[in-house]
Order: C-alpha cells, then sequence, then structure tokens
C-alpha cells in the first residue's frame, strides 16, 4: 500500500476506470460517450431502458440488480425481474391515465418499491417526484402542489402525512399495500398487480430535452424550487459512475441517501445501473452496528454517504467496526458538505480506504469536482473539475480570478447533466446565469495551482445540517406561524458532528414567557410541520432581534456574529435600538 500522510494521500495501486486524469481533461469530448447508449443508434430515448432493460436484452437478465436489507428482511431482485415489475407497475400508471410529461410522485421509504414506483413513472415518459421519507405534511404539500401532482405513490403509513384533498390536481392514490391497509378513495397497488398483467412494451421512447425526474431544493428565499432533470444528464451520470464512483460490472455498490434527494437518485440508482452494478438497498436509520453489517452481509465493494455518517461512525470509537469482515470495501465516496481530513485519516487507518469526496448539487445533475481513485487527494479539497467540466472562480463582475483567491463558485453551463428548467420558475432559474453561458452555484471556493478546489462556505444564509440544505426563510416562516413566536431569525450554527445545525433566535409574543416546555412545543411544531432536519436544535429567546433600520429585515449575519463572537461586520444599516443580544430568561 502506498499511502502517505502530510499534504497528499496517494491513491491505492489499482486498476481503475480513469487512471490518467491529464489525458482524460485533453481529449475529452461528451460526444464520444454517447456511443455507449443504444439511442446513439436508434434514436430511442428512456433512461429506464438504460437502467434496467437493456441489460436484460444483453443477457445480463439473471444478475443481481437490488439486495435490500432491513434487519432481518432481505429481498433480492435480478435486472429481468426489476424489468418485468417496473413494466407491471408502469402498466398500472398506464390504466389510471398517466401519460407522458404527468407527474407521479413517489413517497416511500427507501425499499424496493420506492425504487420500482420511481423508476415505473420514468419508463412511461412521466416525470418522477420523489419524496423524503422524513417530510411532513407542509413539505409534501408545498411540492405536490407546485408541481401539480397527478398520482401518488405511497403507504399505509407515510400516506397519513399527505393532504390529499388539498391537492386538486391529484387524482389517483396508489397504496403499496394490501386493500384493507387502504382508505376511502386509495387504491391497493398490491391488488392492482395481482389483476393486470404486465404489459412488456409498456415503454414509452422520448428525446433527450425531455424532463424524467423533478427533486426539489430550498433556496435562501422563498420555497422550495422544483429543480426538473433532462434525460441528456444520463450521459454524465454515466460516465461520473464509471470514472469517479468506479463502478464496474461486478461491483457491489452502496449509496446511503434516499431517492428523494438527488443523491440517492442519481447515484443511488441511474449511475449504478447504468453502469451494471448491484444496488444495495438499506432500510431503517442509521446505526452504526446495522451499517457495518450491510457492508459484511451484502459484500459491499463501493460506498457512497455524507460526512456526517462518516463522523457519527467514527465516534462510535475504534472497535465496532472490528467486529464486522469488512474486507470487501474497495471505494469509498462522499458529497453534500465539507469532509474534514480527519474523516479522510480515519478511513485510511481503520477501514484501510480513502474517502473521496465529490462536489455537486441538486441543480448539476452530476459530480462537477471530483477526487478520482487513481489521483493524489488533497485533504480539505474537494477535488478537481471532472473532464469536460469547467469550473472557475468568479469574482462579482464574472471575472475569473487568480488561483487561490476566493471568489463564486461557477460551472460553464455546457454539459450535459445541468437542470432543464426549474419548475414553474423561470426567473429563478435565470438567477443562476448572472453571466453569460456561467451557471453559479452559490458556493465560495479557491483552486490552487492544480486545479484542487477549496470550499469555502455559502454566499447566501443557506445552512448545511447534516449534509441537508436547509433556508432559514422557510424554518422563520415556520416558527412565526406558533402563536407564542413574534419574530424568529436563524442561522447555521458550526457543529462538530453535523457541520452545522440550525439554531433559531426567537422573540416571544407578548403573553407567552420563555420555558423549556414552550421551547420544545416551537421546536416540534416546526418538525411536526416541515420535517425533522429543519428543527431548530437550539432555541434562544432574545428581546429584539437586530433588524435593517429602513426595512425591518432581520439581519442574520448579526445574529451568526453574536452566536459565534465575532466582529458582526458593517452595521450602519442594524436598526439602533438592538446593538446588543439580550436574552429573556424564565
Ligand atoms: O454548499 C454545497 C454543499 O451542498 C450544496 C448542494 O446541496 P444539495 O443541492 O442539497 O446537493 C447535495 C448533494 C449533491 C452545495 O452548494 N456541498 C455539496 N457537496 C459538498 C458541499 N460542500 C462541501 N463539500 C462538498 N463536497
Amino acid at each position: 500500500m502506498t499511502l502517505a500522510y502530510g499534504n497528499l494521500i496517494q491513491p491505492l495501486q489499482r486498476e481503475h476506470h480513469l487512471q490518467d486524469y491529464q489525458k482524460a481533461v485533453e481529449s475529452f469530448n461528451w460526444q464520444d460517450v454517447e456511443q455507449h447508449f443504444t439511442w446513439y443508434k436508434t434514436g430511442k430515448v428512456n433512461m429506464v431502458y438504460e437502467c434496467l432493460d437493456r441489460h436484460v436484452y444483453e443477457g445480463y437478465g439473471d444478475k443481481l440488480a437490488i439486495h435490500y436489507i432491513n434487519g432481518d428482511i432481505e429481498e433480492k431482485y435480478t435486472f429481468a425481474q426489476l424489468k418485468q415489475k417496473t413494466d407491471h407497475v408502469a402498466t398500472v400508471y398506464k390504466k389510471y391515465g398517466i401519460q407522458k410529461g404527468d407527474r407521479v410522485f413517489i413517497f416511500l421509504p427507501k425499499n424496493p418499491d420506492c425504487y420500482i414506483a420511481i423508476l415505473a413513472a420514468i419508463k412511461i415518459g412521466a416525470i418522477a417526484g420523489p419524496l423524503f421519507e422524513g417530510f411532513m405534511e407542509e413539505s409534501i404539500k408545498d411540492r405536490m402542489l407546485d408541481c401539480g401532482a397527478k398520482l401518488l405513490v405511497t403507504d399505509h403509513v407515510l400516506g397519513k402525512r399527505v393532504p390529499k384533498s388539498t391537492i386538486p390536481t391529484l387524482e389517483t392514490v396508489l397504496i403499496a399495500g394490501e386493500p384493507e391497509q387502504c382508505e376511502a378513495g386509495e387504491i391497493s397497488l398490491y391488488a392492482e398487480l395481482r389483476n393486470t398483467v404486465a404489459d412488456a412494451n409498456v415503454i414509452e421512447w422520448g428525446t433527450l430535452d425531455d424532463g424524467f425526474i423533478i427533486h426539489y431544493t430550498s433556496g435562501s428565499t422563498g420555497k422550495p424550487k422544483g429543480v426538473l432533470h433532462r434525460q441528456k444528464a444520463m450521459i454524465h451520470q454515466y460516465l461520473t459512475g464509471k470514472w469517479v464512483c468506479d463502478v464496474k460490472e461486478d461491483d457491489v455498490y452502496w449509496c446511503t441517501s434516499h431517492p428523494g434527494w438527488v443523491t440517492g437518485s442519481v447515484y443511488g440508482l441511474y449511475a449504478p445501473w447504468l453502469n451494471r452494478a448491484t444496488v444495495v438497498i438499506h432500510g431503517g436509520r442509521f446505526d452504526a452496528d446495522s451499517w457495518y453489517s450491510i457492508i459484511e452481509k451484502a459484500g459491499v465493494t463501493i460506498w457512497y454517504s455524507a460526512p456526517t455518517a462518516f463522523r457519527m461512525l467514527m465516534a462510535e470509537g475504534e472497535q465496532l467496526h472490528l467486529n464486522y469482515d469488512l474486507s470487501s470495501l474497495r471505494h469509498v465516496l462522499s458529497v453534500g458538505e465539507p469532509l474534514n481530513p480527519e474523516a479522510i485519516r480515519w478511513a485510511i487507518e481503520e477501514l484501510n480506504v480513502r474517502i473521496h469526496d465529490t462536489w455537486w448539487m441538486t441543480e448539476t445533475g452530476g459530480h462537477l469536482i471530483v477526487n478520482f481513485p487513481s489521483q493524489p487527494i488533497k485533504p480539505g479539497s474537494m477535488g478537481r473539475a471532472f473532464p469536460g467540466i469547467t469550473v472557475a472562480i468568479l469574482d462579482e463582475d464574472g471575472q475569473e480570478l487568480p488561483n487561490g483567491e476566493i471568489g463564486q463558485l461557477c460551472v460553464k453551463a455546457d454539459y450535459p447533466g445541468l437542470m432543464k428548467e426549474i419548475w414553474n420558475n423561470p426567473e429563478k432559474f435565470q438567477s443562476y446565469f448572472p453571466y453569460e453561458g456561467w451557471y453559479v452555484s452559490g458556493d465560495m471556493a479557491y483552486k490552487d495551482d492544480e486545479g484542487y478546489i477549496f470550499f469555502q462556505g455559502r454566499n447566501d444564509d443557506m445552512i448545511n445540517s447534516a449534509g441537508e440544505s436547509i433556508s432559514p426563510f422557510e424554518v422563520e416562516s415556520k416558527l412565526i406561524e406558533h402563536p407564542a413566536v413574534a419574530e424568529a431569525g436563524v442561522i447555521g450554527k458550526p457543529d462538530a458532528l453535523r457541520g452545522e445545525i440550525v439554531k433559531a433566535f426567537i422573540v416571544l409574543g407578548p403573553l407567552y414567557k420563555p420555558s423549556s416546555a414552550l421551547l420544545e412545543e416551537i421546536r416540534l411544531f416546526v418538525r411536526n410541520h416541515l420535517s425533522a432536519h429543519n428543527a431548530p436544535r437550539e432555541i434562544e429567546v432574545l428581546e429584539q432581534l437586530p433588524k435593517t433600520r429602513i426595512s425591518g429585515k432581520i439581519m442574520r449575519r448579526v445574529l451568526k456574529a453574536w452566536e459565534l463572537n465575532l466582529d458582526p461586520g458593517d452595521t450602519s444599516q442594524l436598526d439602533g435600538g438592538v446593538l446588543a443580544r439580550v436574552a429573556v430568561v424564565s
């Protein structure tokens, strides 16, 4: 092994799909990648055909496509079985009137039904809208209303959280369960499958420009935005799966993210299946023992997760993993938040693998800045631009900054994975492209002389907690709906485990006094309406919040400075009445 410490961490000497980074950059052409796909010859495009059906037609029908593990429950599906199941569910969708372009929402836990329901929608040209299983009523409603959802697939547990009658476009609710689990107006998907014959030719062909999946992402202002991706993204997703995740067809591939998040769909379904690997699905929540046991039981070779998860495993100490045989692991990747060098060192020392950080966003459709298994890692850097991707650090005028200077992390908008549009919101879509031809990420970073990019934070107030992007605006809006809360300002507070936690500063209405019971009630109010990850982990009651003198806007920057004992910077706009943090005590 050639692992070195210090500035560079050298790769393990193995054969990887991409061996020579510089050469790949110099000779790269996206058109060359297109030849991999059947549509290159046939002109008929469908993501699910490339992920499943073609493998069956090419003789790999018996190969394992899904290995699902949830405690003692285990299920396995071959590519042939998945083709048949997605055909079958798609046949049911069609029976209920789903046509090309219709929005089919899927609200299911991480299990095979969830993956099949998503793929079945895409197979018939519908737009899949997968929802994270932790969402509560309002998060679900916001998304389904915005998108005009026509059909929902859920189960009898999660389905109770969906305010079906408030979504006027919703025509059909399929319950992944038996008839006795359905409420009035709901249809048992399992009974439908027994009573219909799968149409093996149910697939609908489309074009590379057709939308196929929508993921909502929070912004620093306003409601979540629907990021629509087009079929063309498969070019980018296939190649990053091959070069960055290094997927080979013998691999057993485990991405820990739910397909409601973009990582869970792009690198949980498409990238591994476009590369014909076996996908492991783990049902249930994080638990160090069961995570290690998944690797052992399934023989996971490639593992894609997030820094908070690695830190949680590190916190278990150095003994736990010794109870498991983790020798199958050969490649580990991370995304969503800064990967601290300690985590990389821990993985080398304890698991004998490097962790490869990757950077991308819901909007970007796939990896843009990455660490390749064949290349040295600079701990603290997110890696280098994927070949075919142009990354630059731009100043406020859109001019490129010299290496070493911090500026806006931007990407040339000329690659296949970039989002097609923001659903129903062309202005928001345009706002990502203030400089001709460049996508502006909202992240701040610098580049070194070798092209390695170092993340420096967001340039808006977005909070990143355990890899999930949280809008302070959304949390504040919810907080002030609670009768006791008169005003609210929300920030991300640095946290050793989660990167950041949500911290809320509130002013109570005149009739309320702070108490731990009241603060817990307020926290639960956010949790039960939005989701657990949006709920503030800390709430502090202040006499007044810092606001701008003219518009009365809450100055989160000042709250953050108070919290971190930093200089709040330019406070000339600050309302003179609120110059200090005065806590209200019970
Ligand atoms: O701030 C960056 C952070 O996550 C944001 C994108 O969040 P989301 O759209 O939810 O997608 C997450 C996974 C694709 C980015 O703007 N982020 C993502 N990857 C990294 C990161 N921050 C630091 N290091 C990363 N590797």
